[in-house]
């Protein structure tokens, strides 16, 4: 089977195409990895080259020996990758170590895998382990408004979370987990992956303050489904908070634990603290 009519390359490119079309993906800004299943990678195998190289990652991840992912090229612009997929995608597959890749189909032009190779592949690692195998995708993006909010909320994990969920009732529902907050720090190498992927032990969209989003999912839906109810919520906080004025009203701490209970969810109660007499969380801002 041709790698181009593969419903997953498909799939992936539409993913890519909505992000685009989202304005989250200027220039060359995001990236978006797929570990690709068994019978997917079985259907195209004769189809894959064995001429590269095998080149070091950059980060250990022995959990993900052998595996096959579909990867965005490094500097490629996402506007580009329905006009030509087999220029500005590859697929790579991991060594036995965990520690090299090899280009095995597409950069057609001499690409190579994003500089988020690192994060992408430590989360996977991660979330392969803690979802036993079922999340397959994680997807970076330059969300315009979370990216505006992390110059102003206070970079924790209970603030971004708290003031996210109060944006829209079911935003507990989509993430009842939370989010995870990384400060400032440089991209495209292994010590954001590290942190990254720490976070990703537990959270399954993280922010990256002044830069933008991580999140990881089981389908190319749901991942995108959860980068756009955050950046939504954040979209909604920047107006309420644009117009100057306090929140007259919002959903209170009791409103989330009803609401849990009704949706079968489990909210961590350090979420939940009472504010203070600004809306603040209590010894912080
Ligand atoms: P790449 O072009 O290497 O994928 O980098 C884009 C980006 O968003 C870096 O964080
Ligand atoms: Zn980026």
């Amino acid at each position: 089977m041709k790698v181009l009519e593969s419903r997953f390359l498909i799939d992936f490119v539409n993913m890519v195409q909505e992000g685009y079309e989202q304005g989250w993906h200027e220039r060359n800004g995001g990236n978006l990895t797929y570990r690709i299943k068994p019978h997917e990678v079985e259907a195209i195998k004769d189809r894959l080259y064995d001429r590269g190289e095998w080149t070091p990652i950059g980060a250990s991840v022995p959990d993900l020996a052998g595996e096959y992912f579909l990867v965005t090229g490094t500097g490629r612009y996402f506007r580009n990758v329905p006009i030509d997929p087999e220029v500005n995608l590859g697929i790579i597959v991991i060594d036995e170590t965990g520690e090299n890749y090899k280009v095995v189909w597409g950069y057609a032009d001499g690409g190579r895998p994003t500089s988020e190779l690192p994060s992408h592949l430590l989360n996977h690692q991660v979330k392969k382990r803690v979802t036993n195998g079922r999340h397959r995708i994680i997807y970076h993006a330059h969300t315009t408004n979370v990216i505006a909010l992390s110059f102003i909320l206070p970079l924790k994990d209970e603030i971004f979370t708290r003031e996210l969920w109060e944006m829209m009732t079911e935003c507990p529902v989509v993430f009842p987990e939370g989010i995870g907050v990384i400060e400032w720090m440089v991209p495209g190498g292994k010590e954001i992956g590290i942190r990254s992927s720490e976070l990703m032990e537990k959270y399954n969209v993280i922010v990256w303050a002044m830069h933008g989003m991580f999140a990881s999912g089981e389908t190319f839906d749901e991942t995108f489904g959860l980068m756009h109810t955050v950046e939504k919520a954040a979209e909604l906080l920047i107006k309420v908070m644009s117009t100057g004025n306090m929140k007259r009203q919002t959903i209170t701490p009791q409103d989330f634990r009803d609401l849990a209970k009704a949706f079968h969810i489990t909210l961590d109660e350090r979420f939940l603290y009472e504010k203070d007499e600004n809306g603040h969380m209590p010894g912080v801002y």
